[in-house]
């Protein structure tokens, strides 16, 4: 029974365009681990955490829209996985507010996101420095074992659990697990083309579903730096796509040659994302996949969230 198997789950943000760095760095490893079927999964689309900087209609349903393709068309199999949209879950933001009720403010504004935001002198909304209480109640609505996020998102998971402690606490109860977290690992800092990490803040991307055309044309942007054996940031934007025994070797015999060097990295570029660009130019195509994709997901992670709801709403006392 898949019931039985733990829970995976883990949120994206319907921000910005994406990038070969995001597939390398942390979509392609976050596909497979859902892939290995040992866990009960549930992927969700965090808009409402979006919501704290995409304050347009028009935008958050063409980047909800986009993030869903993307992740279908890089392999995340909704038959396989529960896929919803946050927002589809009143769940999520009803518990949110309890968590708020238990937690005080120089906890959250320990937050690394609440300091770096304060030591910018950037203003904050109350969305985001409450942004750890909904992640919280994202992820303890579904008695989640473990949470894939980037390094960067491993204190909120440590804000999920004490917030989950604290609830069984008050409480005298034990209806929240506590989740760990799941680093995906930094195996590929994805060069830019000027060789810093590439960032859609640095404007030195590859985009993910880039043609064949807008390929080569970041490519020959590519910062060739003749001061090692080889170009360095075109070889290590190569191996993400080719072994590099064979690279070796073809680095050795076009020594010196970038312009033969650059477009082979296209030829192999183009290759490698051909398929992946095909599956979201068809899914472009059938206006209603990704609708009926979330709607499915939405029943089945509702009748988790609401069932776990019921339960959170007997322990406080608001059901007479
Ligand atoms: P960006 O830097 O373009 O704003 P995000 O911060 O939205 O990218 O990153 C989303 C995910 O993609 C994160 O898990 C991050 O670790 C990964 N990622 C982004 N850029 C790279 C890169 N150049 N190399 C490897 N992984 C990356
Ligand atoms: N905060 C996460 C990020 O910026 C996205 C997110 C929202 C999330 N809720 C979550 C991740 C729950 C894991 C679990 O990347």
């Amino acid at each position: 029974m898949t019931e039985s198997k733990p829970v995976l789950l883990s949120g994206i943000k319907p921000t910005g365009d994406l990038h070969i760095g995001n597939y390398f760095g942390a979509m392609r490893q976050f596909v497979e681990l859902t892939k290995e079927g040992k866990y009960r999964t549930f992927i969700f689309v965090a808009d409402y955490h979006a919501l704290n900087t995409v304050q347009n209609a028009q935008e958050m349903r063409q980047r909800t829209r986009e993030l869903a393709m993307a992740y279908l068309a890089v392999g995340l199999d909704p038959k396989k996985v529960v896929f919803f949209k946050q927002s589809d879950m009143p769940a999520h933001t009803e518990l949110a507010w309890i968590f708020d009720t238990i937690t005080t403010m120089p906890y959250l504004m320990r937050a690394h996101v609440f300091k770096d935001a304060e030591a910018k002198n950037k203003e904050i909304s109350v969305g985001s420095f409450n942004y750890p209480m909904l992640m919280a109640a994202d992820i303890l609505l579904y008695d989640t074992n473990i949470v894939p996020v980037g390094q960067d998102q491993k204190q909120h998971i440590e804000y999920a659990r004490d917030t989950a402690e604290k609830f069984n606490r008050i409480f005298k109860t034990d209806i929240f697990k506590l989740p760990e977290p799941y680093v995906l690992s930094e195996v590929a800092i994805v060069p830019g083309t000027d060789g810093q990490k590439m960032s859609k803040s640095y404007g030195n991307v590859i985009p993910l579903f880039a043609s064949r055309d807008e390929l080569a044309k970041c490519v020959m942007s590519i910062v060739t730096d003749s001061s090692g054996k080889r170009p360095k940031n075109v070889y290590e934007i190569h191996t993400l796509v080719r072994s590099e025994d064979e690279l070796k070797k073809i680095y050795e015999e076009h020594h010196g040659n970038y312009k033969i060097l650059k477009e082979l990295l296209i030829e192999d570029l183009d290759r490698y994302l051909a398929p992946i660009r095909a599956k979201y130019e068809s899914l472009k195509d059938d206006p209603n996949i990704v609708e009926e994709v979330l709607t499915n997901g939405a029943r089945e992670a509702r009748a988790v969230s609401e069932a776990k709801m019921e339960q959170v709403r007997r322990a406080i006392g608001v059901t007479i």
